[in-house]
């Protein structure tokens, strides 16, 4: 886009600017590109994050499960963030809880590449269906899965109905698949893990029938549950 800050070229109206490259911005945001794919970042708990097309915008919400995972999560713990996308979650943990083991997964190679360049060697990273091929135990998993009901989609915004990854917004169906999947593997680990609108109970029924309790569970800033904290019974 502009080689300039926005700044200096309102402070220097003299300046003769190229038009073109604003052109070709606001064709892509005319056609409902998301504004962070076109300017290529976001900000996430206070940090810029590039992203693109390959990975879910984070979202202010997700920052709930950073503070959680901040508040309750042990020093020196070992921690996974499955499905990491842009590595939003993975990177601000490494960066604020400097004691933890922090890796990050995600099904999608493609992914991956853009967490890298935001992690810049601060989280290892790696390919993996879930925890497929996982032997190692985690202490925790954080999570922000896919978890909108296919169904749903079609009422999403264009934003990101047509321009987000679609294996980044749904598991399937229910919407509750990638939760439960994470809770066949989740082992001993104990879990902090985002939820969609209405999905409590569900979330909670799916815990119990995996032998979790429910220890916590944080709203949003619109009072919507948002984040569960689960351990499994006997674990904690
Ligand atoms: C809702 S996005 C969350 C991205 C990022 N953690 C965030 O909060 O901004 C879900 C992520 O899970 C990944 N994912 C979907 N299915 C997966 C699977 N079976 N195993 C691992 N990751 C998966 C997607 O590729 C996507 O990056």
């Amino acid at each position: 886009m502009l080689p300039k800050p926005v700044t200096y070229v309102v402070a220097h109206g003299e300046i003769p600017i190229d038009p073109s490259s604003i052109h070709a911005a606001m064709q892509r945001r005319l056609a409902g590109e998301p504004l962070q794919y076109i300017r290529g970042k976001t900000e996430f708990f206070g940090r810029d994050f590039f992203v693109d097309d390959r990975v879910l915008i984070p979202r202010p919400e997700t920052e709930i499960v950073v503070e959680a995972a901040i508040d309750r999560i042990e020093k020196g713990a070992r921690v996974v963030d499955i499905g990491t996308g842009s590595g939003s979650i993975a990177v601000t943990l490494a960066f604020e809880r400097p004691d933890l083991r922090v890796l990050g997964t995600d099904v999608s190679v493609a992914a991956l590449a853009v967490a890298s360049r935001n992690a810049n060697g601060r989280v290892t990273l790696v390919a993996s269906d879930m925890l497929a091929g996982f032997v190692e135990d985690f202490d925790w998993i954080v999570s922000n899965p896919p978890y909108i009901a296919a169904g749903e989609i079609e009422s999403l915004a264009t934003e990101v109905r047509n321009h987000e990854p679609r294996g980044a917004l749904t598991p399937g169906e229910k919407g509750t698949e990638a939760i439960a999947r994470i809770l066949d593997r989740a082992g001993r680990a104990r879990l902090i893990l985002e939820i969609g609108f209405g999905q409590l109970e569900a979330v909670r029924d799916l815990a119990a029938a995996h032998h979790f309790n429910v220890d916590e569970v944080r709203d949003d800033l619109a009072g919507i549950p948002r984040v569960i904290v689960l351990s499994r019974h006997g674990w904690k």
